[in-house]
C-alpha cells in the first residue's frame, strides 16, 4: 500500500522522548509538558531529562552542568578549517562541515554503546555553540573567544557571540526558546538522524545527516525566512496588506502552518512572550507587534496557525543573531534531541528501508551507443 505523499501520518517509530498531540496542540518531554519545562525548567535540565529519562536531582543537574561546562572548547583542527572558510562558507554549511569533521579526532567514533554515544552526545552538544559563535567572529574580522565554563549553556552562547556577559533576560529567552526547541517526534532532521543512526553508523554520520536535512526551508530554515519577510515588510502599518497580497498569490508564509499541528503549535506561545519582553526591553517593539499583524491576518484569512519558527526569529534577531545564525541556532537546540533518537533507535535497532513504487519505463533491451538516435 502506497503511503500518502510525504508519509503524512505513517507511525515511523517508536518513541519515549516526546509526545504531540498535534489536535490538541500540546507538547511534552517524557511526560512533563513543555509549558511546565518552558516555565521552571531549563535547557541543562531537560538534556538530562531526555538522555536519563528523568529530571534529575540537583547532584546529577550539577554533574550535567559540569561535564559539558568542560567539553565547549574546539579542537585546533576545527578552529582552523573554521579560518579557511569562514568568509566564504554559510554558518549552516560550516556547522555541517565541522561537526562531521569533529569525528575525526573523537576517542569513541567507533564505539556506539549507550554510554560511548552519550559521551559523544555531551562533547557535540557542548561545542556546537561554539563552532556558530567562532564562524560568526571570524567571518566578522574578530577571534573567537574562550568559552566561560562558569556560564550556563544559553549565556556561554550570547557570551561566546558579542564577548560580554548577557543580562538575566537575555540568557533566560535563549534557555526557553532553546529548550523548547530540543524534541519534536518524527520530524525530518531527527528522522534523517534515525536513519542514519539505524543503518549503525557513527553518532556524528547521524548529527551531520540531521543539519543537513534541518537547513532547508521546509524545516528549520524557515526561523530565516520569518525574519526576512518581517525586515521586508518593514513597518508594522505595511504588516496586513503584504501578508494579505502574498496569502491572495498562493504564495507560503514562512513561520506558519504545520503538518502535525491543526492548531496553534505550543511552542510558539513561549516564543510570543519572550519576543514581547525582548522587544520592550530592548526599545524595538515593532517586529513583535508587526508578527502580531501577521499571525491575525494568517489566522483570519486562512486559519493558519504559527509554528515555533515565527515568533523564534524576533526573539532571535532581538537577543542580537544575524539572520543566517537562526537555523544554526535550532540546530544546536535540537541536537541533544537527535541524539536522543539515535540512541533509543539503536536500543531495538532495525535498518529502516521503506518499499518504493517503481513509476519509470517497463522492461527494455538495451540499445548500443551506435544505434541510438
Ligand atoms: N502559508 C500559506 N499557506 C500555507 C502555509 C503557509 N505557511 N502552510 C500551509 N499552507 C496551506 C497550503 O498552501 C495548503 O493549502 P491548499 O490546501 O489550499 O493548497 C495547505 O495549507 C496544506 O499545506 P501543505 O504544504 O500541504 O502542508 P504540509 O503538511 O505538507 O506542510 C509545512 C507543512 C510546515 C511544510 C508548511 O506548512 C509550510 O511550508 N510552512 C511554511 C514553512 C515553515 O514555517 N516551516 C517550519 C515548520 S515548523
Amino acid at each position: 500500500m502506497f503511503a500518502k505523499e510525504g508519509l503524512e501520518g505513517v507511525v515511523a517509530a517508536r518513541t519515549g522522548l516526546s509526545r504531540i498531540d498535534g489536535e490538541k496542540g500540546e507538547l511534552s518531554y517524557r511526560g512533563y509538558s513543555i509549558h511546565d519545562l518552558a516555565r521552571h525548567s531549563d535547557f541543562e535540565e531537560c538534556v538530562h531529562l531526555l538522555w536519563y529519562g528523568e529530571l534529575p536531582t540537583r547532584a546529577q543537574l550539577a554533574e550535567t552542568r559540569r561535564e559539558m561546562a568542560a567539553q565547549r572548547a574546539l579542537h585546533p583542527d576545527a578552529l582552523e578549517i573554521l579560518r579557511r572558510f569562514a568568509r566564504d562558507a554559510s554558518p549552516m554549511d560550516m556547522l555541517r562541515t565541522v561537526v562531521s569533521a569533529l569525528a575525526i579526532h573523537d576517542p569513541d567514533v567507533h564505539e556506539s554503546t549507550r554510554e560511548a554515544n552519550l559521551r559523544k552526545g555531551v562533547r557535540l552538544t557542548a561545542v556546537m555553540p561554539t563552532v556558530v559563535t567562532a564562524h560568526e567572529r571570524l567571518r566578522k574580522g574578530k577571534e573567537p573567544l574562550a568559552p566561560d565554563p562558569s556560564l550556563s549553556h544559553a549565556a556561554n552562547f550570547l557570551y561566546m557571540l558579542t564577548g560580554t556577559r548577557p543580562d538575566d533576560l537575555g540568557t533566560r529567552a535563549l534557555d526557553v526558546a532553546m529548550l523548547l526547541q530540543l524534541d519534536h517526534g518524527l520530524n525530518a532532521s531527527t528522522f534523517a538522524a534515525r536513519v542514519t543512526g539505524g543503518t549503525l553508523a557513527d553518532m556524528h554520520a547521524a548529527i551531520t545527516s540531521a543539519i543537513g536535512t534541518l537547513k532547508g526551508p521546509l524545516h528549520g530554515g524557515a526561523n530565516h525566512d520569518v525574519m526576512v519577510m518581517l525586515r521586508t515588510i518593514g513597518e508594522v502599518d505595511k504588516a496586513a496588506d503584504f501578508v494579505r497580497t502574498e496569502l491572495l498569490q498562493k504564495k507560503k508564509i514562512p513561520g506558519f502552518g504545520h503538518r502535525v499541528y491543526k492548531t496553534l503549535d505550543p511552542r510558539a506561545i513561549h516564543l510570543r512572550d519572550l519576543s514581547e519582553r525582548l522587544g520592550k526591553s530592548r526599545g524595538q517593539e515593532k517586529w513583535f507587534q508587526m508578527s502580531v499583524v501577521i499571525e491575525k491576518t494568517c489566522k483570519e484569512m486562512k486559519n493558519l496557525n504559527a509554528n515555533v519558527d515565527f515568533y523564534a526569529a524576533s526573539t532571535y534577531y532581538l537577543l542580537g543573531f544575524e539572520m543566517d545564525l537562526f537555523t544554526p541556532i535550532f540546530a544546536c537546540s535540537r541536537a541533544p534531541g537527535w541524539i536522543a533518537h539515535v540512541i533509543e533507535q539503536h536500543t531495538d535497532n532495525r535498518l529502516i528501508r521503506p518499499l518504493e513504487e517503481y513509476i519509470g519505463p517497463p522492461e527494455r533491451p538495451y540499445v548500443p551507443l551506435d544505434k541510438r538516435g
